[in-house]
């Protein structure tokens, strides 16, 4: 009932996996600036999303949420008209319970746990769309805390912005974010444009590394809920962040493409190097995640375990990207075969992504070395099988 024709998965930027709860109108507007100057809103990296920490802790006297005007000098308005003036869409932070999560994270300036909007789902909806925001993510620590029932809540809250928007006329994108705690690919299609699938890629303070973004692919794979329009969120990108090598930004975005997963980047836009600009800003590799059919991945062989295709099935006739992806110690030779995907033709041809080459009409499959705990990315262009294709695994449920 809430959806509001988001089509394609949300890209954008979000301030948590750099920022923690020490946000404020300075820092938004310095990576606003930064997405814009840096090519990636070109790319299509449109919403900025403030996360935990821009509130004060307290409702007036109405009930209304108390900005903290420290941080946010002339309120939240001025922000999201400032992330417009910029051709951006603004995001905001909530919780589905009475408290945030910021408290749980120590940082230079913590964020006032208190006040999620829980007995005002309404009220800050409303206020939020007012303020002229585009999108809010609703977190789950004081739903969490209390006990609550995921599904009920949520569905409660879709139903409060659609209430809301009959008086402002505006809707907000809902991103629910209960860390697939109440297995929200059940029932949150047609209530949230997004829902988590799992805990934090990255708890704050932690450092980066490949088996965080394994996790977490693993777990928002849930092809049968996701179509256009309706994203498992496997959590905001931890690429460009210190720590990283060129070579797991690469599979970071190349494990969120396959899956057709919200890009939301977490990593400093104002400091980031122009290889992580290349790499977040890869046409071939956003085309896959933005594919307009909206479906994900799915696994479609593992000869050797640990070796595994994805293959995603992409709008056009047989049209497919595969990731190869190695997860051992060791560089393997992996072969994605043109029947496994569906394809009933001699040959297709094969791009590889991140090198930007095309291999050329290649017949049966396509043999490469994928190098240890990394992954190849490619499109591939063959003819269409009648009958069972990966697309009837996928879209199973829709
Ligand atoms: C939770 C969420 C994170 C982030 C923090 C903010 O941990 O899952 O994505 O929003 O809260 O405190």
């Amino acid at each position: 009932i809430s959806q509001t024709g988001v089509t394609p998965p949300p890209m954008g930027w979000a301030s948590w996996n750099s920022f923690a709860s020490s946000i404020d109108h300075d820092v938004i507007k310095q990576q606003a600036d930064a997405l814009v100057s840096s090519g990636m809103a070109d790319a299509g990296y449109k919403y900025v999303n403030l996360d935990d920490g821009w509130w004060q802790g307290d409702r007036d006297a109405n009930g209304n949420i108390v900005v903290d005007e420290n941080l946010f000098p002339g309120g939240m308005k001025a922000m999201a008209d400032y992330i417009h003036s910029k051709g951006l869409k603004a995001g905001i932070y909530t919780d589905a319970g009475k408290q945030g999560c910021g408290y749980y994270y120590p940082t230079t300036r913590p964020a006032a746990p208190g006040t999620g909007m829980e007995g005002h789902y309404q009220q800050d909806l409303q206020t939020f769309q007012s303020w002229g925001f585009d999108y809010v993510k609703i977190d789950w620590c004081g739903g969490r805390v209390e006990g609550l029932d995921q599904e009920t809540q949520y569905k409660q809250i879709a139903a409060a912005n659609e209430a809301a928007s009959a008086v402002t006329g505006r809707k907000l994108v809902l991103s629910f974010c209960e860390w697939g705690t109440g297995l929200p690919w059940n029932w949150a299609t047609g209530y949230g444009d997004l829902w988590r699938t799992s805990g934090d890629v990255i708890l704050w303070g932690q450092k980066p590394t490949t088996a965080m973004m394994l996790t977490n692919f693993d777990q928002g794979l849930q092809p049968a809920a996701q179509h256009t329009g309706s994203y498992n969120d496997p959590d905001m990108l931890m690429t460009g962040m210190s720590g990283l090598s060129a070579a797991q930004n690469r599979l970071h975005m190349g494990l969120w493409a396959i899956s057709g997963a919200p890009l939301l980047a977490g990593n400093n836009l104002a400091s980031m190097s122009t290889e992580t600009r290349d790499i977040l800003t890869n046409r071939d590799m956003i085309a896959i995640d933005q594919d307009p059919r909206g479906l994900q991945g799915v696994k479609v062989a593992e000869d050797t375990r640990n070796l595994q295709v994805y293959g995603k099935v992409l709008s056009g006739t047989g049209k497919r990207a595969v990731l190869l992806l190695n997860r051992t110690g060791s560089a393997a030779s992996m072969t994605v075969r043109w029947a496994d995907l569906g394809l009933t033709s001699a040959t297709a041809s094969v791009r590889n992504v991140w090198t930007g080459t095309d291999v050329g009409s290649v017949g049966t499959g396509y043999t490469t070395t994928v190098p240890a705990n990394d992954a190849v990315l490619l499109t591939v262009s063959g003819t269409e099988a009648s009958g069972t294709t990966v697309e009837d695994t996928t879209a199973a449920a829709t």
